[in-house]
């Protein structure tokens, strides 16, 4: 990942085009910063010009009065800069702040609709950072860059014109340095920018780093695992360090060379036109605006360097960016949304890998009539939840349909289609929010009543009311306010409430004592009535019950029947069941 990524990492500026409908809304605010910019360029131009008269015209000739008028304009002038200056900067930041806004959230909205496979190539960690620290690279050009680009160019130009109009022999001189700058901005920005490079990818492992072992934390400190995840936090925070490092030290020359090509011209000017003075072939006023000039001559090529390692992080997080959002959504173009299903499902030679190099899953078939529960079982890695991984559309199968209802849910538009399944997974996902908000998302219309109405079913209500659980209730992080049955019983509510024609059950052994237990055998038989049920279970009678029992093995259906039937022919499953933790349910 990382060498592809540092190979495909130089961007172009049409990359910065994503950037174009984000900006054209607050198009105002950009003109108005650039028409301030253009008053306080024009005024810092026009300032050394005041001096050189104050000294050839007003200090030469003793003129008191009007040196103090001069003065004062250029007090007055110097007024004017400032205001728009600090107004510009506002209206800059805004400007930057809110496209950048927009941007982060279409990005972040484009992301969730990504498909699942995206996100098991690359840690939360990384992706998080794109979120953030690309998109703030983007905010810089768009609240800073862009402007500042424009106006040191016109103020380069300037100054480089009244240079030339003031003595062109200085000028000479001033620019027979320039070797020095664009030695210090070409060669160090380079160095710089390769340093930063470095410094934000390793930021993004020590960020996915911190991901893991926050949201792992249970599981570390029961192990006592913590001086492992120490040692390799350190280990990414070091190089985190020396990346930083490395690029603090390049750009510690920096600065100091473009002050000394400052002072190195400033020197000359004093030496060479200090003799043009006393031979009479300039003013003490041009030489003292012209050093003024050569003063503030630094001051937009500073910006402008500033500038390019803006656009070039800019470039950088653009081409991330862009690359996620040409990552293709599962969606092909203008498909027929699925009708409201009855729920039979029909696998037709399926082959299945997550590496396209490693078959997972062999040529299956089955079929489940409306209605019907299917169980699939088999060993641990066997493909069971690759099978529901398909059916979810997660993931595209190699090879094969899968049909429901006789339509062909590839050929038809995945929203319609999802929003009639309903997933129930072993760690059920529960997020910061109110109990009602965690309950009816797959039904965000539902009412209170219907909520209270699916606690009811699943048992919940009774306890909760005791408890004086209400659906204002927040949930912490992943729920961790209630025990893992009540959790369990959460997701079968919501699944109830989003009343899905096919409901899918993935879950392996759960700790959860016998009342519990007998609590979510009851809400599963009510949950599974009158759908198509997929059910992947190691403890419940659930399996016994089901109209089709399939065995996998190794991706391969092994057997199929019901339970009867499977334990007649003494098989693969007679095994399974045979073996110690399928005693319960034989
Ligand atoms: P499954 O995840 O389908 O197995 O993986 P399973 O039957 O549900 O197993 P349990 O009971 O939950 O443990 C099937 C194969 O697919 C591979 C696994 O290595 C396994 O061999 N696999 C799974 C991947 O290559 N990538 C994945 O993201 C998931
Ligand atoms: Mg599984």
């Amino acid at each position: 990942m990382t060498t592809q990524e540092s190979n495909q990492r130089e961007g172009k500026l049409r990359d910065l085009l994503i950037l174009v409908p984000y900006v054209k809304q607050h198009q105002l605010n950009l003109w108005l910063s650039i028409a301030l910019m253009i008053i306080s360029s024009v005024i810092s131009i026009a300032l050394p010009m005041f001096i050189r008269r104050a000294v050839d015209v007003h200090i030469m000739g003793y003129d008191l009065p009007g040196l103090l008028l001069l003065t004062s304009i250029a007090f007055g002038l110097i007024l004017v800069t400032t205001s728009a200056n600090i107004f510009r900067g506002r209206l800059m930041a805004k400007l930057g702040q809110n496209s950048i806004r927009a941007l982060r959230d279409d990005l972040f909205a484009y992301m969730q609709r990504l498909p699942v496979k995206f996100f098991d190539k690359i840690p939360v960690g990384k992706l998080i950072t794109r979120l953030t620290s690309d998109v703030d690279a983007l905010r810089d050009l768009v609240g800073n860059a862009i402007v500042s680009m424009v106006i040191d160019t016109l103020r380069l130009t300037g100054f480089l014109a009244l240079m030339f109009w003031l003595d062109w022999r200085l000028t000479l001189i001033t620019l027979t340095l320039a070797p020095i700058l664009v030695f210090a901005l070409t060669f160090l920005t380079a160095r710089i920018r390769k340093a930063e490079d470095q410094v934000r990818e390793q930021a993004s492992l020590v960020n996915a780093n911190l991901q893991e072992s926050i949201s792992g934390i249970r599981v570390i400190q029961g192990f006592q695992a913590e001086d492992y995840f120490h040692e390799q936090f350190k280990i990414e925070d070091y190089n985190l360090l020396r990346a930083g490092m490395r690029a603090v030290a390049t750009y510690a020359y920096f600065w100091p060379t473009i002050d000394l090509s400052w002072l190195l011209s400033t020197a000359a000017i004093f030496y060479f036109g200090g003799q043009w003075v006393m031979d009479g072939t300039a003013t003490p006023g041009d030489l003292v605006a012209f050093i003024a000039y050569t003063g503030q001559f630094f001051g937009p090529l500073r910006g402008l360097s500033q500038a390019y390692r803006i656009i070039q992080r800019a470039l950088a997080g653009a081409v991330r960016i862009k690359r996620i959002m040409a990552t293709e959504t599962e969606e092909k173009a203008n498909l027929n949304p699925m009708p409201r299903i009855t729920g039979k499902v029909e696998f037709e030679n399926i082959t299945f890998g997550y590496d396209p190099e490693e078959i997972v899953l062999h040529d299956i078939s089955f079929a489940a009539e409306p209605g019907q529960t299917i169980a699939l079982v088999g060993h641990t890695g066997a493909g069971k939840t690759s099978i529901i991984n398909l059916l979810c559309r997660f993931y595209n199968p190699i090879q094969g349909r899968i049909l429901v209802d006789g339509l062909d849910i590839h050929e038809h538009e995945l929203e319609s289609y999802r929003r009639q399944i309903g997933l129930v997974l072993q760690e059920p996902f529960l997020f910061s929010g109110t109990l009602r908000d965690n309950i009816r998302f797959g039904a965000p219309e539902a009412t209170d009543e219907q909520i209270w109405d699916a606690l009811e079913t699943v048992g919940l209500a009774e306890a909760f009311t005791k408890s004086r659980i209400t659906l204002d209730t927040i949930l912490t992080e992943r729920g961790a306010n209630f025990s893992t049955g009540q959790r369990q019983l959460i997701s079968f509510a919501r699944a109830l409430i989003s009343d899905p024609r096919i409901l899918i059950l993935d879950e392996a052994t759960a700790h959860v004592d016998t009342l519990t237990e007998q609590k979510v055998q009851q809400a599963l038989a009510k949950l599974l009535a009158g759908r198509t049920s997929f059910v992947i279970a190691h403890r419940l009678s659930t399996i016994r019950n089901a109209d089709l029992i399939i065995v996998i093995g190794d991706g391969h259906i092994l057997e199929r029947g019901t339970h009867e039937q499977l334990l007649a022919q003494k098989g693969e499953y007679w095994q399974l069941c045979s073996s110690q933790n399928m005693a319960q349910i034989c």
